[in-house]
């Protein structure tokens, strides 16, 4: 073992001694870029990242281990080839290919290590030392998703999207310029200059505003103008709760929990009209109902993108549940399912 390190500290004296000051400077160069680079891929698609990640440290671990096993055995067996006192030339070039493969192998994984720290540093990561999530919530209207969405990006911090609003916001958009809901270039247009800032607007709450998104919602070219704005707010570092009709399905289909939550009509209804009531707006419980069902069917049964469970969905009947009982079952839910994931 002596010998092996006698042996390496020349190699790294000859190497070091015709360095110019470049090259020198190249590896930490290299290793400061890849830094940046992951904290910049952790920020844009942190998914992706994880995913790149992976396939690197285990290519280093595969370079190293292959690399260990090889350098060791001419440890063991023949350290004449590695002192250069009695070899052959054929014993000599499998010792510097031996070397080299242990060498890449090392140099892989310290690259791996700086773009994982740059993952790190881009605060992906949140203080427990676990990957920021993505929390899929969808059900049909007046469910309790909202409340219960809102109430979860609280808890972890996480930013929250109403993605109801967005066709809210492009219907009440269509309606200002005189347009008509099912028109679509203007529908299109108007979901291509949507303005995040205008989501907080008062007038698109109520039943009127949620009939008008979801004759908007059918058309299919209002649906892919919002999906980028959708999927770049999922991906944010921070994590992210998105609530609507297709976030499991569509959106985010590798969220990391997805809840799908139901409630009866009759229940639905009835929390609509406490709202209204509360609110001093004088709407029927019977004109919710009716406006709940006619909602539900044109969301269920539109060509894209319909009102549907992901497949890996849990569900959550909120029929008897009140919102302390439902925030307590969707983080169970929640729990049930990260425990199984590295996060
Ligand atoms: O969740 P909400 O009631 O605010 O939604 C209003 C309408 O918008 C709903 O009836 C259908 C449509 N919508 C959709 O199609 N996809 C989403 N992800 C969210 C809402």
């Amino acid at each position: 073992m002596t010998r092996l390190s006698a042996a390496l500290g020349d190699v790294l004296e000859i190497a070091i001694g015709t360095m110019s000051a470049w090259e020198l400077a190249a590896a930490p160069i290299l290793l400061a870029g890849l830094v940046l680079a992951g904290v910049w891929a952790a920020r844009r698609d942190f998914r992706s990242y994880v995913q790149l990640l992976r396939r690197g440290f285990a290519g280093a671990l595969l370079l190293v281990g292959s690399g260990a096993v090889v350098v060791g055995w001419f440890v063991c067996f023949d350290t004449a080839t590695i002192t250069g006192t009695e070899t052959t030339p054929a014993a000599q070039t499998s010792w510097i290919l031996s070397m080299a493969l242990f060498s890449a192998g090392v140099s892989l994984l310290s690259g791996v290590a700086a773009y994982a720290l740059g993952g790190w540093l881009s605060g992906a990561v949140n203080n427990d030392g676990r990957y920021n999530l993505i929390i899929a919530i969808d059900g049909p209207a007046a469910s309790g998703k909202g409340t219960l969405a809102k109430r979860i990006a609280a808890h972890f911090g996480y930013a929250w999207l109403d993605t109801g609003l967005l066709y809210r916001a492009v219907a009440r958009d269509v309606l200002a310029t005189g347009g008509r809901l099912d028109d679509v270039e203007a529908a299109t247009r108007a979901a291509r200059a949507i303005d995040a800032a205008s989501l907080a607007d008062p007038a698109l709450r109520g039943p009127r505003a949620g009939d008008a998104a979801s004759i908007v919602a059918k058309i299919p070219e209002v649906r892919a103008a919002l999906l980028a704005y959708q999927r770049a707010f999922a991906r944010q570092p921070g994590g992210a709760v998105l609530d609507g009709r297709d976030i499991g399905t569509v959106v985010c289909p590798d969220a990391d929990v997805k809840i799908f939550v139901t409630a009866s009509d009759e229940a639905r209804a009835r929390r609509r009209f406490l709202e209204h009531q509360s609110r001093g707006e004088n709407i029927s419980y019977e004109e919710l109902l009716a406006d709940i069902r006619t909602r539900d069917a044109r969301d269920q049964s539109r060509a894209i993108a319909p009102l549907e469970a992901a497949g890996d969905a849990l569900y959550l009947d909120t029929t008897n549940l009140d919102a302390d009982e439902a925030f307590e079952a969707a983080m169970e839910m929640i729990a049930k399912r990260t425990k199984c994931r590295e996060t």
